[in-house]
């Protein structure tokens, strides 16, 4: 399984975003870019026209990750405007299929996020409408929240509906993944890392991101190489 990093601006100086997502343009696969309307989640980030003003400059293809309402009116803008990646929430999805399609038509991948309370199963039917699947091991709104454990046993759920899929689907995880949590992650299934504060607020974001490839990369060789099973049963 493909190890990809994904840096989250969040962490990063708004006043200098151009430096910073320099500063792992050259370890990162992704940026990730968390857009929050103040109404879908208690925060205010940022909008079309920094995303925008990004992409001219971003050597990284950019993750938008759309913390918002009413993502069927923008999330075809994000794509359209050159984002490669476009994540909305099933949470605030009126018509999620609609507005996969419409990312999707734009060349970009589409993704279908959840917040930790919210269960996968039921949008298995939507398996082929995605590129990919974003668990959030966090409540979404802000970075450096303490990783949720409890969100591991729907990881490992939604590798195996991914599986069954047989497609190509990505699995990212976001909130919390730091050098601490990254393998278990890895371990039970993810393959997109989304990192902000363990990356940005490192000091050293380029060496950071290295390291967070590293375990992830030992922890998915390891659960390959030991047999399925064992896992607590919580809910999924
Ligand atoms: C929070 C965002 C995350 C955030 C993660 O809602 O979706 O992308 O940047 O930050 P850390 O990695 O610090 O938990
Ligand atoms: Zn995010």
């Amino acid at each position: 399984m493909s190890v990809r990093i994904a840096p989250s601006l969040l962490a990063a100086d708004f006043a200098r975003l151009a430096e910073e997502a320099d500063a792992v343009s050259a370890v990162a696969d992704w940026l990730h870019v968390d857009v929050m309307d103040g109404h879908f989640v208690p925060n205010l980030t940022i909008g079309l026209p920094v995303v925008e003003a990004l992409l001219r400059h971003a050597r990284l293809p950019l993750d938008c990750h759309l913390m918002i309402e009413d993502p069927e009116r923008w999330a075809p803008m994000y794509a359209e405007a050159g984002a490669r990646s476009v994540t909305i929430h099933a949470e605030a999805a009126g018509a999620p299929i609609r507005t996969l399609r419409q990312i999707r038509a734009t060349g970009a991948r589409a993704g279908l996020a959840f917040n930790p309370a919210t269960s996968v199963r039921p949008y298995a039917e939507l398996l082929p409408e995605v590129d990919m699947l974003l668990l959030m091991t966090i409540e979404p709104g802000f970075g450096g929240q303490e990783f949720m454990d409890l969100v591991l046993p729907k990881i490992r759920h939604a590798r195996e509906l991914i599986s069954a899929h047989g497609g190509e689907i990505w699995l990212q995880v976001d909130g919390g993944v730091s050098e601490e949590t990254i393998g278990r992650c890895a371990e039970a299934g993810a393959d997109m890392f989304v990192a902000g504060s363990a990356v940005y607020g490192s000091g050293d974001p380029a060496s950071s991101v290295k390291a967070l490839r590293e375990l992830a990369i030992a922890a998915g060789r390891s659960a390959a190489a030991s047999p399925p099973g064992g896992c607590p049963g919580a809910a999924s």
